[in-house]
C-alpha cells in the first residue's frame, strides 16, 4: 500500500510542486489548497484534493478527520507548506497583520500538526516536514513579520522533534532561499492590503520592495525552481533517519553559516545591503 502524504497549500508554487513529484514517487497525495477553483483544478489533475485554509480551526478539524477516515488512521507524512510574506517595516506593522501573518504561518499550521499526530503515535512511525526558510534563520529588514512567524516555526519544530524521540514519528524542517513560485505576488498583495506605504518613514524604501514583488526573480542566479525543495522532502520522507534541518539554494547555505560566525553587527551590515 502506497505511503499517505497530506499537504498544505498546493495551488502553486512548492507545494504544487511537491504534491506532483511525490505523486510521481508512488506516494498517496492529499492535496490541499485554500480556494475551491484550486481545489477543482488539483481534482482534475487527478489528485485527491480537499480544501483547508489554515486560519480555520473548524476546517482543520474537519479535513484532518476526513483523511485519516481515508487513509485508516495510517497518515504517514504531513508537509507544513502553505504561508506567506507579510512585507513591511516592524513599526508599520499592525497587530491585525502581525496577527494575521501568524494565525497561517503559525498558529494553523501546529494545530493541523496536532491534529494529525495522535494517529501517527499510534501507528509508530510518521513524518513532519515544516518548509521554513532562510528567513527562520536570519532576519532581513522589512521582512520582520514573516521572519518572526519562520523563527517560531523553526522553535516549534525543534521542540516537536525532541518530544517525539521514541515515537517513530521525525520532524525535518526544510530551509528554502529564493524559489520560484507565487510567493512574491502573494507577499504583493498582502503588502498592499496591510501597509500604508505613503504614510511611512520607509516610503522610499518601499518603492524598491514594490519593484522587487514585482520581479519574479526567475532570472537571478540565487533563485532555484521548486524541485530544488522536492529533492530534500523526498530525502525526509524516505531516510530511515531524516534529518532535522534540510538547506536549499545558496543563501541558506551562505547565511546558514554566517550567522554561527559572525559577530551581530557585521552579520546586520550583509543582511541589510540584502
Ligand atoms: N518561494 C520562496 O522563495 C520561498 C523561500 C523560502 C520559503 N518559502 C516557503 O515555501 C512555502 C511555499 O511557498 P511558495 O513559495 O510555494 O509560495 P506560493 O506560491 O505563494 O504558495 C503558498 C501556498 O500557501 C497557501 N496559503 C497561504 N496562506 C494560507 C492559509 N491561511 N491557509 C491555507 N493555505 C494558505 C497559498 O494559498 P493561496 O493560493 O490561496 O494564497 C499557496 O497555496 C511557504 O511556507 C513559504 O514560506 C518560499
Amino acid at each position: 500500500m502506497s505511503k499517505s502524504v497530506l499537504i498544505s497549500g498546493c495551488s502553486s508554487g512548492i507545494g504544487l510542486c511537491l504534491a506532483r513529484g511525490l505523486r510521481d514517487q508512488g506516494y498517496r497525495i492529499f492535496a490541499t489548497a485554500r480556494q475551491a477553483n484550486d481545489v477543482d483544478l488539483l481534482i482534475a489533475e487527478g489528485f485527491e484534493a480537499l480544501q483547508l485554509d489554515l486560519d480555520s480551526s473548524d476546517n482543520i478539524q474537519t479535513v484532518t478527520k476526513q483523511v485519516l477516515d481515508l487513509t485508516e488512521n495510517q497518515l504517514f507524512a504531513l508537509i507544513n507548506n502553505a504561508a506567506y510574506g507579510q512585507v513591511g517595516a516592524v513599526e508599520d506593522l499592525s497587530r491585525e497583520a502581525m496577527r494575521a501573518q501568524f494565525e497561517s504561518n503559525v498558529f494553523g499550521t501546529q494545530e493541523l500538526t496536532n491534529a494529525v499526530l495522535p494517529a501517527m503515535r499510534a501507528a509508530g512511525q510518521g513524518r513532519i516536514v515544516h518548509i521554513s526558510s532562510v528567513l527562520g534563520l536570519v532576519c532581513m529588514p522589512m521582512r520582520g513579520a514573516y521572519s518572526a512567524s519562520k523563527f517560531a516555526l523553526e522553535a516549534l519544530g525543534d521542540n516537536l522533534r525532541m518530544e517525539l524521540v521514541g515515537s517513530g514519528v521525525q520532524v525535518s524542517l526544510v530551509e528554502p532561499g529564493p524559489v520560484v513560485s507565487k510567493f512574491r505576488d502573494n507577499a504583493l498583495k498582502t503588502f498592499q492590503t496591510n501597509i500604508d506605504a505613503d504614510k511611512s518613514v520607509h516610503a522610499e524604501r518601499y518603492k524598491q520592495e514594490i519593484q522587487r514583488l514585482n520581479n519574479p526573480g526567475v532570472n537571478s542566479r540565487f533563485t532555484l525552481p521548486p524541485e530544488s525543495v522536492l529533492k530534500k522532502v523526498e530525502h525526509a520522507l524516505s531516510a530511515s533517519h531524516a534529518k532535522p534541518r534540510y538547506y536549499v539554494t545558496t543563501p541558506t547555505w551562505i547565511f546558514g553559516l554566517l550567522r554561527r560566525v559572525l559577530p551581530t553587527r557585521v552579520l546586520d551590515a550583509l543582511l541589510i545591503r540584502g
